[in-house]
């Protein structure tokens, strides 16, 4: 049974370590914690059959974490066959679990459940511990391994886990119930290397750039010989996206790209620039302005807004891909976070995000999303290398529904105006203090409210500007941006200077959680 295989796993897992999933948001970031050590990763379901791991020739496996016990019903299991595959294997938290229950040790629920930051004893500093001083380490769970299985070394233990590391170095076997993928463990990468380079005999060659070859590879199975089309938004996702998949098919890929009138300053004259002349990427610019604006018309719900904009851009994609006469596939940027900010099986849905959740159920196009299990930084990485403008490549993440989402309450063309101008004020001035690549976002936002002010002897009574600057490593958290005050009153005189219909600027210190980055 070959089900699970795809041709780009095959060609990038000889050499490197799969992950698999038993149902944790952190499988993904195992894998990446992986790449990041220059150890290709990827993560693959926990029923793919043995033999199928086999012949993908990968040095080692990392059982991720999952949200069950090993004793639910419903639980996950392992198969006994991962263990004999004569690959080292490291089970984390459930991973680690379940490894000891097939192995013949003991997991039970001891009532001493551990949650976040936890002191960590280590008893022996031979194998995956050396050099690792005692230290703190992340911890979740509720049953703990009490009984590690016979002719294992017990390397380090917790107030509340009797196993919180085993380890046999003649099998390759390898547990820990702390989470060495997180930050808040802070010699969590060294475990990890220590287990890639020392058990599995890793070599460190791996960089994203090799998503390039796997990724063509990927789609050229999906796609065949149908046309593809790609919807780009003029951030970097989109842009890396479309690249990849040019490279794949060539010519049978146009570029739709969908100007809602909602995007910043310069935007869509540098998207053409890029693909239309420097790619020679077929390119159609739909400039639905008006379109986009009267459907918007009087709405102020923030769902609403993003489910009319998600549904225009898809109706105009299906529009115009009639055009091009029996088009199969849509490319989109998604990356790994959308997909987990949406709602995927264990997150809670925050927002929907327009190229994810706010797809429409009757749509007639099958996905191509290339950079789905990648994060930002990496698609940059990636974006370099197919000879993206830096400018795009460093371009901050730009929501899809774009400034309507900024905008709070009705979006007209009057308000539009007024923000696209103060955050390009904005933009120049972070850009001048050399803050640009540091800051994961900065943006201006125009709320709903007007206040009095005076210029030139005069009483005004206009809109404020809001400033929101934050720094994020993935935008799951976000914290916001010192900015330095001298910039900040820079940035407040222009925008009062320059923008008509604007009287006041004020900054917003407010991290994620309990605020969210965007205003909507
Ligand atoms: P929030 O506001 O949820 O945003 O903290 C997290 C990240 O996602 C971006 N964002 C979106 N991206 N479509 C997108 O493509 C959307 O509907 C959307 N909403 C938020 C946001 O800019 C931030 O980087």
């Amino acid at each position: 049974m070959t089900q699970h295989l795809d041709p780009a796993l095959a060609s990038a897992a000889p050499g490197g370590v799969l992950v698999v999933d038993f149902g944790a948001q952190y499988a993904q970031l195992i894998a990446r914690r992986i790449r990041e050590c220059r150890v290709f990763s990827a993560v693959i379901p926990h029923d793919m059959p043995a033999d199928e791991i086999k012949a993908l020739e990968p040095m080692g496996l990392v059982l991720s974490g999952g949200p069950s016990s090993v004793y639910a019903p419903d639980a996950p299991g392992l198969d006994a066959e991962y263990l004999r595959l004569g690959i080292p294997v490291l089970g984390i938290c459930y991973g680690m679990q379940a490894m000891v229950q097939a192995l013949g040790g003991e997991v039970a629920r001891t009532g001493a459940s551990e949650f976040g930051k936890t002191e960590l004893n280590v008893l022996s500093r031979a194998g995956l511990l050396r050099d690792l001083p005692a230290e703190t380490c992340w911890m979740s769970h509720n049953d703990s391994v009490v009984r590690a299985p016979d002719g294992f070394v017990v390397s380090a233990q917790t107030a509340g886990a009797p196993v919180a590391a085993m380890e046999h170095r003649e099998t390759g076997m390898y547990g820990v119930q702390f989470h060495p993928e997180v930050v808040h463990t802070p010699f969590g990468t060294d475990l990890l290397k220590a287990f890639l380079f020392d058990a599995c005999d890793c070599t460190p060659t791996w960089t994203p750039v090799h998503v390039i070859e796997d990724q063509v590879a990927r789609i050229r199975a999906q796609v065949g010989d149908e046309k593809v089309i790609c919807a780009l938004s003029g951030g970097v996702d989109s842009a890396v996206a479309a690249l990849l998949v040019h490279r794949a098919v060539g010519d049978r890929l146009t570029c739709i790209f969908v100007d809602h009138g909602l995007l910043r300053q310069g935007e869509a004259d540098q998207v053409e620039e890029a693909f239309g002349e420097h790619f020679h990427v077929p390119l159609i610019h739909v400039k639905a302005q008006d379109h986009f604006l009267s459907q918007l018309a009087g709405v102020t719900d923030p769902e609403t807004k993003r489910k009319i904009i998600g549904r225009e851009f898809i109706r105009t994609f299906e529009r115009e891909s009639g055009t091009l006469g029996g088009v199969r596939f849509l490319v989109q940027g998604t990356l790994y976070s959308d997909v987990i900010e949406s709602g995927s099986k264990h997150a809670d849905k925050i927002k929907s995000h327009h190229n994810v959740g706010g797809l429409p159920d009757d749509m007639t196009v099958e996905l191509v999303e290339p950079l789905r299990q990648l994060f930002k930084d990496e698609v940059r990485v990636v974006g370099a290398e197919l000879g993206l403008p830096e400018r795009m490549v460093w371009r901050q993440p730009f929501p899809g529904p774009g400034l309507a989402i900024r905008i709070i309450g009705e979006v007209t063309a009057e308000r539009l105006e007024i923000l696209r101008r103060a955050d390009f004020v904005l933009q120049e001035e972070v850009r001048r203090a050399g803050l640009y690549r540091e800051l994961w976002q900065s943006f201006a936002v125009l709320p709903a409210v007007k206040s009095v002010g005076v210029q030139g002897d005069e009483r005004t009574y206009a809109y404020p500007i809001v400033i929101r600057a934050v720094t994020s490593d993935d935008a799951m958290t976000a914290d916001w941006a010192r900015l330095p005050y001298d910039l900040l009153e820079r940035v407040s005189s222009r925008i009062i200077n320059e923008v008509p219909g604007v009287n006041r600027v004020a900054l917003d210190i407010t991290s994620k959680p309990p605020g969210t980055i965007e205003w909507e």
